[in-house]
């Protein structure tokens, strides 16, 4: 593929498949949005870095099967996000039910997810281009590095 063509159809060229894969986590800056890219079972993710919760860095999460969903968990409070959507998954119980049994649910999509692709032997990533606000945009650009700092002090002066 051409480079013009690429970037015609919103690609981004993020590195080789041989590194990406071996290096498992992958944190790219693309149009001024930071996202992590994702190496697991055989399979590419990419989504925004930050967690939509409290700007929690995504990169250090253990990746688990929830539900039979593949998720990331959110090294600062745990928060389920899903790779392939970026739906948050929580536990909860039906209080109407009797005995209440704990079930997994989701909050729906919250963390913006991103289409990899890959084209000999190297890999693309185009963003996502969904016109809905999800909440992981708050974290991204400018404006997200001061709430980012700010989701830090606080949690500094709690804890
Ligand atoms: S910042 Fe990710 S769970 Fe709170």
């Amino acid at each position: 593929m051409e480079e013009n063509e690429q970037s015609a159809r919103g690609l981004h060229f993020v590195g080789k498949k041989d590194e990406l894969i071996e290096a498992k986590r992958s944190f790219r800056t693309i149009e001024d949005r930071d996202i992590l890219i994702i190496y697991h079972q055989g399979v590419f993710y990419a989504m925004d870095s930050y967690c939509y919760h409290a700007g929690g860095m995504l990169n250090n999460g253990d990746i688990e099967e929830i539900n039979g969903k593949l998720c990331i968990i959110c090294p600062k409070h745990k928060y389920k996000l899903t790779l392939a959507k970026g739906e948050c998954l929580y536990k909860g119980t039906n209080p109407k039910e009797k005995p209440p049994v704990p079930r997994w649910y989701s909050k729906g999509v919250k963390q913006r997810t991103h289409t990899v692709t890959e084209n000999n032997g190297e890999i693309y990533v185009k963003l996502s281009d969904d016109p809905d606000w999800i909440e992981s945009d708050y974290y991204q650009g400018e404006k997200g590095k001061i709430e980012r700092a700010k989701a830090e002090a606080s949690e500094k002066e709690t804890s």
